[in-house]
């Protein structure tokens, strides 16, 4: 007799892809996909996630020409839209010969938040958790003993009131410095082991314990100087203008910080770190003046040179959790050279300035379609069927035809093939 079946996460590997493979009725061909699991292995993809069945690959490219505080560094991405590589790699070779990049970080602290509720005299309350603000960060730093002997470890607490309720709410603000690790793990167990305290001081209640993605305690910087000769006045002008569309302007400012996303999360990915919680505190840290703006500052100085800045949170790390697992994540880190997340964040701030000047010189030119239709003709060849052998001609062919459609594709094969 037939027993209970057993639940999907507790299958082994062979048994998911059986299951999967007749429940979404997929080929073998199809099934055979998901057997493949490169460098992260079948136990590691198991290990990361649930119910795994596989792993997805990206295209992982490498930028050239970046120096970054005088050190040439070849950065790694990992990243499904053409173009970003060779924009940052670009933009890296404009920025040389006025030294590169010039990048600094304001430390590695994180933030906590806990929510406390139904506390009877909410000011008097959070003097009260002042007060004791010793203890608090004790009993916190006792959670990680490891982190302490590096140096890190709590570092300040800060407590808030949010007033514009029915019911005001205490938020208290734990900051950690998480030195070399990303730190979500190590700031939302100590957020968790300080609340029974902190309920006990103000006798309310605590709710939500968990870390902010605004990492503004967590900022990365970077700036280059692009000279007027090398890409002409035109475009230091049209650069300059592109920047003060998006500072206007939030619909403009939301693409204008994707393009600099295109660079960041693509190293992020490639290092293992979190692409999410980089987003998130991207996108908060934009919008924090109340209207959302550009992540970086586009200026002419005195020379007519063009001056690019920006300024992020960039909560990443080199140690712990994924990044030390996962093996591609350990040897781009080492391909990339940064030995703290300081050090990390700062080549992906300066990465993520270069897609921008990329994006925005392309933009005030000669627009980005001119680049992306090759690379747009390039697919539809190879979905076509082309070969490396006749794909250059294919491409040509539509590109020069102003008709970049599969169905010509297949046309142009057809006649190459009866030549
Ligand atoms: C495309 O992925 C990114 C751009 O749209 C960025 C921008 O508009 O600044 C080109």
């Amino acid at each position: 007799m037939k027993g209970p079946q057993k639940p999907f996460y507790k299958k082994s590997m062979k048994e998911r892809h059986s299951t999967l493979q007749i429940s979404a009725s997929l080929s073998d061909e199809e099934i055979e996909r998901y057997k493949k699991f490169g460098s992260l292995g079948e136990e590691l993809s198991d290990y990361f996630i649930e119910n795994s069945i596989g792993v997805m690959e990206v295209p992982l490219g490498i930028a050239l020409n970046f120096i970054v505080n005088s050190r040439e560094v070849i950065v790694p991405m990992a990243v499904e839209e053409s173009s970003v590589v060779a924009a940052a790699s670009y933009a890296a070779k404009l920025a040389r010969p006025s030294g590169g990049f010039f990048a600094t970080t304001s430390g590695s602290i994180m933030i906590a938040q806990i929510q406390l509720l139904n506390c009877d005299d909410t000011h008097g309350a959070r003097l009260k958790i002042m007060e004791q603000k010793d203890e608090i960060l004790t009993l916190a730093r006792n959670q990680d003993p490891t982190l302490e002997s590096l140096g890190g470890g709590p570092c300040d607490l800060q407590v808030r009131i949010l007033e514009n309720s029915d019911d005001p709410m205490i938020i208290v603000h734990l900051l950690v410095d998480t030195k070399d690790a990303m730190g979500a793990n190590t700031v939302n167990t100590m957020a968790e082991s300080i609340a029974p305290l902190l309920e006990k001081i103000t006798n309310g209640q605590v709710c939500l314990r968990i870390i902010s993605n605004l990492a503004d305690q967590r900022l990365a910087r970077s700036r280059c100087i692009i000279k007027k000769q090398d890409i002409g006045e035109d475009t230091v002008d049209g650069v300059v203008r592109a920047y003060q569309f998006a500072k206007m302007d939030p619909y403009r400012a939301a693409t204008h910080n994707k393009g600099i996303m295109n660079g960041i999360s693509a190293v992020v990915l490639a290092t293992g770190n979190d692409t999410r919680a980089v987003e998130a505190g991207a996108h908060a840290f934009a919008a924090k003046s109340g209207q959302y703006s550009p992540l970086t500052t586009w200026e002419k100085n005195r020379d007519g040179d063009l001056i690019g800045t920006i300024e992020l949170p960039l909560a990443v790390g080199t140690v712990g959790g994924t990044v030390s697992l996962h093996p591609k994540a350990k040897t781009n880190l080492k391909i990339l050279g940064a030995e703290t997340s300081e050090n990390l964040a700062e080549i992906m701030a300066s990465v993520g300035l270069a897609q921008n000047f990329a994006a925005l010189r392309a933009l005030a030119t000669e627009g980005i379609q001119a680049g992306h239709m090759k690379l747009h003709a390039k697919n539809i060849a190879i979905m076509a069927g082309a070969s490396s052998g006749n794909l250059e001609q294919i491409v040509s062919r539509m590109i020069a035809e102003g008709n970049i459609r599969l169905d010509r594709a297949k046309e142009i094969i057809k006649e190459l093939r009866t030549f």
